[in-house]
């Protein structure tokens, strides 16, 4: 992955943004995991598409068994980097692989949780690649294990364009991103938000500015549960972003628990 290819900031950049509020959502994450894990059992912890490993970092920290991996080797050698420099790759291992094919990495039922939050899972592009996905979770799966998938669902007819800005700040570096929304034009055909990044990084020596972009696919309400019912996997809870039951009614983020049944 070349400067120019990357959908993301580089790494170290991408963490200082993304850290904040990480522990909170490690909160989240492991109380719905203690409460929907068949069987009490939630030491064993892994994260596809783990980025710059925030997470990993702070479950490992933790005491729990980790093993998170990216499709992008830079991600990964800053995740592993950062668990060795904390001491904590006895508890975690880090690698290079994709979503819809990461199966022969990973022993065969042999964690307790999944997670993927943040519509990471809509990078998958197509419905064959979310099932051959959903297929090797449930495979490294134990049996009573769970995967918390966190996304955003579309409403064709009503989505608008929307921008997020964030801010964040490490050491003397200052980041700060601006982040435009585009829902499919002209409705729900083309299945692919654009998102739009623009990035300011300031540093005492100047200010560097940076474009980036990326496609995710969408799914209606509808999309989303055909997926997950023609995956091994089952329902097992949908909840809103703070893990509450969630209404009958469209969310802008929400969390669903699938479990490992058989
Ligand atoms: C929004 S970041 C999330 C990182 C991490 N899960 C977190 O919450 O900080 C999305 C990550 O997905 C990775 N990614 C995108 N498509 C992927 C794929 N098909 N397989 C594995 N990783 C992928 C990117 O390289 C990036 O690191």
């Amino acid at each position: 992955v070349t400067a120019a290819e990357r959908d993301y900031p580089p790494p170290s950049i991408y963490d200082i943004l993304a850290t904040p509020g990480t522990a909170a959502v490690g909160d989240l994450l492991q109380r719905l995991a203690r409460r929907f894990v068949v069987g009490g059992k939630t030491r064993r912890w892994l994260e596809p598409a783990c980025g710059t490993g925030r997470f990993l970092r702070l479950f490992a920290g933790r005491g729990l068994a980790v093993a998170g991996f990216d499709a992008d080797p830079e991600m990964v050698a800053y995740a592993r980097a950062r668990l060795a420099r904390r001491g904590l790759l006895r508890r975690a291992r880090v690698f290079t692989a994709d979503m819809a094919d990461f199966g022969p990495r990973v022993a065969p039922a042999s964690f307790d949780v999944a997670f993927n939050v943040d519509n990471t899972l809509r990078h998958l592009a197509g419905d064959a690649a979310l099932q051959a996905h959903f297929a090797q979770i449930q495979s490294a799966l134990r049996p009573g294990g769970v995967y918390i998938v966190g996304l955003s669902l579309s409403d064709y007819a009503a989505d608008f364009p929307e921008e997020d800005v964030w801010r964040a700040a490490r050491g003397a570096c200052r980041v700060t991103q601006v982040v435009n929304y585009l829902p499919p034009a002209g409705g729900g055909g083309a299945r692919r938000e654009r998102v739009l990044s623009h990035l300011v990084v300031e540093r005492p020596g100047g200010a560097q500015h940076a474009d980036h972009a990326y496609d995710l696919r969408c799914y209606d309400e509808v999309q989303w549960r055909t997926a997950v019912a023609r995956s091994p996997l089952r329902l097992l809870a949908g909840l809103d972003a703070n893990g509450n039951p969630r209404e009958d009614r469209r969310l802008p983020y929400q969390i669903d628990v699938l479990g490992r049944v058989g």
